[in-house]
C-alpha cells in the first residue's frame, strides 16, 4: 500500500539558531550502544568525537572509558598475527560485522547499514509544493524524522499483504517489507536521567545522536552562518557610504 509520510517532528537542532541537546545525544548514544551496535556499525566515528565541542558533550575521561570497553582489531604484530585490544580514543568505532559480505549474510542480502551518515543518507518523499518550500525554510531534518518514524513505524501485517520470509511489516519502510526486525521496545534500554523508557523516546534519542554523527559540526556552521550574514549586513552598510561618497560630486 501506500508508504505514509512520517510525522515531522520538533527538534532542538533545526533552524538557523538550532543546537543538539547534550542529555538527549548522550541517551541517543546510550541506545546505539545497547541496541543499534549488535548489527550497524558507526565507522566514520572515533571516540575521541564524544568529547568534541558541539557533541554529546561526555568529557574526555568518559570517552575514554567508552573506548576501553570496546574491541579493537588491531596488529600484525612481530610475530605477524591479528590481535584485540581495548579500545583507544583514537580508535574509530569497530563494526558488528568483519565485512560487508558478512553483513549481508547475515540478513539474507540485505545487510545493516553502516549508521555514520544515516542521518542524511536518507529522506523521504516531500512532494510539490513542499519540497520548493524546503529549500527557504532550511527543512533539513527528512532523515531523522524518517528513522524516528521507521523506528516506531512496526505494524501487524495487514491481510492483504504478502510478506517475504525473513522481513517485517514496517509501515514507514518503503516496500514495507524491511529485513531489520523491531530493534526497540519500551523498557529495553535504562535511561539515568528519568527520560521516558519507551520505544517513542529511544527512537527520538537515537535519531538526535545519528543526526550529530553525520553532522558533528552542525552548531559551528550555524554560528559561522549567522555571522556571515551579520558581517554582510556591516558591509552592506558600508559599501552604501562608500558610494555616497565616492560620488558626492557627480550626483
Ligand atoms: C536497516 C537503524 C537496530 C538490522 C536500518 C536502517 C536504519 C536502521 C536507519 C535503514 C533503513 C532504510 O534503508 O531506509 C537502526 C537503529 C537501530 C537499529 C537506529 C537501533 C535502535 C538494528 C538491529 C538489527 C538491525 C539490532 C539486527 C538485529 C538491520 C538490517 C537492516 C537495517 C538487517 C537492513 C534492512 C533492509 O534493507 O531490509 N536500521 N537499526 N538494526 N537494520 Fe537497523
Amino acid at each position: 500500500g501506500e508508504t505514509p509520510k512520517p510525522p515531522q517532528l520538533t527538534w532542538s537542532f533545526s533552524g538557523p539558531f538550532g543546537t543538539f541537546d547534550r542529555a538527549q545525544l548522550q541517551r541517543g548514544f546510550q541506545v546505539y550502544k545497547e541496541v543499534c551496535a549488535a548489527c550497524h556499525g558507526l565507522s566514520l566515528l572515533s571516540f575521541r568525537n564524544l568529547a568534541e565541542p558541539g557533541g554529546p558533550g561526555f568529557t574526555t575521561a568518559q570517552a575514554a572509558a567508552v573506548a576501553a570497553e570496546a574491541k579493537v582489531k588491531d596488529g600484525p604484530n612481530d610475530q605477524g598475527e591479528m590481535f584485540e585490544r581495548p579500545g583507544r580514543l583514537a580508535d574509530r568505532f569497530p563494526s558488528p560485522y568483519p565485512n560487508a559480505q558478512a553483513a549481508a549474510f547475515a540478513f539474507n542480502g540485505a545487510a545493516p547499514p553502516d549508521l555514520s551518515v544515516i542521518a542524511k543518507a536518507r529522506t523521504y518523499e516531500r512532494g510539490f509544493p513542499t519540497f520548493v518550500f524546503d529549500i527557504f525554510t532550511q527543512y533539513q531534518e527528512a532523515g531523522v524524522d524518517y528513522i524516528t518514524a521507521l523506528l516506531t513505524g512496526y505494524e501487524d501485517t495487514p491481510a492483504d499483504f504478502k510478506l517475504p520470509d525473513g522481513s517485517n511489516y514496517n509501515k514507514y519502510f518503503p516496500g514495507h517489507a524491511i529485513a531489520m526486525p523491531p530493534p526497540l521496545a519500551d523498557g529495553v534500554v535504562t535511561y539515568a536521567d528519568g527520560s521516558p523508557q519507551t520505544t517513542a523516546q529511544y527512537a527520538k534519542d537515537v535519531s538526535a545522536f545519528l543526526m550529530w554523527a553525520a553532522e558533528p559540526h552542525l552548531e559551528a556552521r550555524k554560528r559561522l552562518g549567522f555571522q556571515v550574514m551579520i558581517f554582510l549586513l556591516v558591509l552592506t552598510g558600508l559599501m552604501y557610504f562608500t558610494y555616497e561618497k565616492v560620488w558626492h560630486d557627480v550626483k
